[in-house]
């Protein structure tokens, strides 16, 4: 008989390697793969393209039905529509990821979202790893295994700054801490590690090191299962 779908939530903030660690690992387990922080970019890339006041939570939860965000779920193509338009691209700009973190706070904006992540984990035949802030607390939370993955603001800032061509450093840092604290102090579903979920710290680690440490979790809870 084939193995029962395994769902796996990997939180944590940004800059911890959640995304890499979470592609490499559904793509040697041959899973499909959320990057659930891509829904909440998309939508906000959406407020932005329509002239929502994304500060004004009333104009943001009215719209946040609206959109249509599609998002493909193979990881080593992971894709992202809104109203048929690919936003892989636009969703990664600074413009974006300086008012995410305004527009995810809207409760409605995560109701919609939320709803859409558990369609598709249920929907995913083999299983799923599901990246985001808030996976293991209140998206899935009775997935077989919660990963949190922690790192220190440095290693995150360098990590960050590497990816962006031409950023600074000192800049990287202080946006990434106020992202975070803003993620985290927000009253609906804030980035949290939940009670039941593995921490590790990746700060030390490479990525093939984070890598190997969750495949390893993952197999064990499916040979237990
Ligand atoms: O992982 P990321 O940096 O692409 O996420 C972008 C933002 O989306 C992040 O700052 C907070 C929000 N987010 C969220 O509120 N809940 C999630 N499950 C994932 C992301």
């Amino acid at each position: 008989t084939a193995p029962a779908a395994v769902i796996v939530a990997i939180d944590g903030p940004s800059g911890t390697g959640k995304s890499s660690t979470s592609k490499a690992v559904a793509t040697q387990l041959g899973l499909s793969y959320l990057d659930t922080g891509a829904q909440y970019r998309a939508i906000t890339w959406w407020m932005l393209n329509n002239n929502i006041d994304v500060h004004d939570a009333m104009e943001v939860a009215t719209a946040a039905a609206k959109p249509v965000i599609v998002s493909g779920t193979d990881p080593t193509r992971p894709t992202i529509t809104v109203d048929g338009e690919d936003a892989s691209g636009p969703i990664r700009t600074q413009e974006v990821t300086s008012k995410v973190s305004a527009v995810s706070a809207v409760p409605e904006v995560r109701t919609r979202i939320t709803e859409l992540q558990r369609t598709i984990a249920a929907g995913a035949e083999r299983g799923i790893v599901v990246e985001g802030r808030d996976i293991g607390t209140t998206v899935l939370p009775d997935a077989d295994i919660k990963i949190f993955l922690t790192a220190s603001p440095e290693a995150r800032a360098a990590r960050r700054s590497g990816e962006v061509k031409g950023s600074d450093l000192a800049a990287t840092k202080e946006a990434l801490i106020k992202r975070d604290a803003a993620d985290s102090g927000r009253k609906t579903s804030p980035l949290a590690k939940a009670d039941d979920a593995v921490e590790v710290d990746t700060t030390e680690l490479t990525l093939q090191q984070v890598i190997e440490c969750v495949v390893t979790l993952v197999g064990e809870k499916q040979a237990a299962k």
